[in-house]
């Protein structure tokens, strides 16, 4: 097993510049986590968890502090760089599934592994088949995301996330947008899941059971992250 934690970040901080005012929305958020390892963040709406996603993955630049990912430091990396690790070692959960609506639940899925040099569509649609039967959609494949319902979308998106095997996803609010039965259905699902692929994950959530269930529970409040649970 890889020792090297899948995510560090070491005071990192963000702040937006609004006129004359500096909005600190992250002060000091240092967060280690391990292979495998399932963490939840929670926070009141406007809190920075989303931002702080958002950080974690690249996809902005902190005002302070940096993130590394499998040890990479992505504030020294390229843009070109910091996409490929992306795609090799993170995938991503949304509230709202972001399926590409053109495109059926098999070849939604296949995209991440497309995107990776040196595999060809053979491989990646014979995976991505492999990977919607583990979230039980297999009789699925063929239809495009309006076709499918909402709980069903969601499983495709968990599905794209987890196709390519990363070392760590991030999700926020993956089943927020879902009945309580589906939701807890779905979430047992991403654990199951994440414990056959030693995929560490990083949850954002509103729900408060959902969020005790991960390995340990970190509550983000005045630009700060607490570990409660
Ligand atoms: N580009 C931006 N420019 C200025 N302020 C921003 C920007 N993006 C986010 N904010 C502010 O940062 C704060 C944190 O937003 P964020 O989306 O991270 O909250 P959140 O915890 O994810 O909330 P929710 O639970 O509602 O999704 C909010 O007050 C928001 O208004
Ligand atoms: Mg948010």
């Amino acid at each position: 097993m890889n020792k090297m934690p899948v995510l560090q970040c070491v005071s990192l901080a963000k702040s937006y510049n609004e006129g004359p005012v500096d909005l600190e929305i992250l002060k000091n958020i240092n967060l280690t986590v391990d292979s495998g390892e399932r963490i939840s963040i929670i926070g009141t709406s406007g809190s920075g968890k989303t931002t702080l996603l958002n950080l974690l993955a690249g996809l902005d630049s902190p005002s302070g502090g940096k993130v590394l990912i499998t040890g990479s430091d992505l504030s020294e990396l390229k843009d070109s760089a910091k996409a490929a690790l992306r795609n090799q070692s993170m995938g991503f959960v949304y509230q709202f599934h972001h399926l590409l609506p053109e495109f059926t639940a098999l070849e939604n899925v296949a995209i991440p592994l497309l995107l990776r040099t040196g595999v060809d569509v053979k491989t990646a649609r014979t995976k991505a088949q492999f990977m919607l039967g583990r979230v039980g959609l297999e009789a699925r494949s063929a239809h495009k995301p309006a076709e499918l319902s909402g709980g069903e979308r969601q499983r495709v998106a968990i599905a794209r996330a987890l196709v390519t095997e990363p070392a760590l996803v991030l999700l926020d609010e993956p089943t927020g947008n879902l009945d309580q039965t589906t939701a807890q259905s779905i979430h047992e699902l991403m654990l199951e899941l994440s414990m056959q692929l030693s995929t560490a994950f990083i949850m954002v959530t509103h729900n408060m059971e959902l969020a005790l269930s991960m390995d340990k529970t970190y509550q983000l409040e005045s630009g700060e992250l607490k570990q409660v649970n």
